[in-house]
């Protein structure tokens, strides 16, 4: 018998995500144009979002096209989604992407973001979404690139790139090959949308003690220490004032694929 996928809910992030996750003020309109961009969305487009959580890419991407739907194994993701709504018109759904609830060939666009990492089954999740994907319609793959050149992040990465074991599913260094990789085409450029945010080191150090990324949720106290422990060491090296929040360049991407022939 195989076993069951063991599935990240954010359920325990609901509280927090917006506040750690969330774009500066004006860069979401820019970041969904860039879906509507590479999906050709119109108004009368159909759309489902998979792990559509607190609605940080779906409210301000609804108003574009005819139908929203988002799908999330977290109610309570969901819930802040309600919270936040306003007239915007989207269908929430609680279920996991792995069973996708839509006839065949019956949506024009899927978007997801930042959640195929969290899939250990994801090879399923990629066939579901080539099923109900309409013909000629696109997979539309987003994800944050913050601070592969930060070096606060970068150092953290190198130090925990040797447990093996953080995330379920696609690593960060797999997040733009595993689709073309898996057979789906990319079509047109990767789009991009860059911006600036700010954070103190101390802020930083700060979420990763009280484990607000996913890719902690699964580390022992030892592997947290060690990890902080050469983020402090980085600090201490540079001579950098941890409590001045420093400027981060960073970009949101977009690229369409088509399913597998
Ligand atoms: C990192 S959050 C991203 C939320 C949103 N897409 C965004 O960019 O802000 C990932 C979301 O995917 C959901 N999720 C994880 N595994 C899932 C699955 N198998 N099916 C549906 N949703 C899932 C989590 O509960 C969470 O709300």
């Amino acid at each position: 018998m195989q076993a069951t996928p063991q599935y990240v809910s954010f359920d325990r992030a609901a509280d927090y995500y917006d506040e750690t996750r969330g774009f500066p003020p004006g860069v979401e309109q820019q970041a969904v144009n860039l879906f509507v961009e590479a999906g050709n969305l119109t108004n009368r487009s159909r759309v489902l979002e998979i792990g559509v959580g607190t609605g940080r890419i779906a409210l301000p991407l609804a108003p574009k096209v005819e139908t929203y739907i988002g799908l999330d194994i977290s109610l309570a993701m969901m819930q802040r989604l309600r919270q936040k709504k306003g007239g915007e018109q989207i269908t929430l759904i609680e279920g996991n992407a792995a069973h996708l609830p839509f006839a065949t060939h019956s949506l024009d666009a899927v978007i997801a973001v930042h959640v195929f990492h969290l899939i250990p089954n994801y090879p399923d999740v990629l066939q579901e979404i080539a099923r109900v994907l309409r013909p000629g319609a696109m997979l539309l793959h987003g994800w944050n690139d913050r601070g592969s050149e930060n070096s606060l992040e970068r150092t953290w990465r190198d130090a925990i790139s040797h447990f093996h074991d953080v995330s379920r599913g696609i690593s960060w260094e797999k997040r733009q090959a595993f689709l073309p990789e898996a057979g789906w085409r990319a079509i047109g450029p990767e789009l991009r949308h860059l911006y600036v945010t700010e954070r103190s080191p101390l802020t930083y150090v700060q979420h990763l003690r009280e484990r607000k990324w996913s890719q902690t949720w699964r580390m022992t106290d030892e592997q947290i220490a060690e990890g902080i422990a050469a983020v402090e060491a980085f600090i201490a090296d540079n001579h950098i004032d941890p409590t001045i929040p420093n400027q981060v360049e960073a970009t949101f991407n977009v690229q369409a694929f088509l399913p597998p022939q």
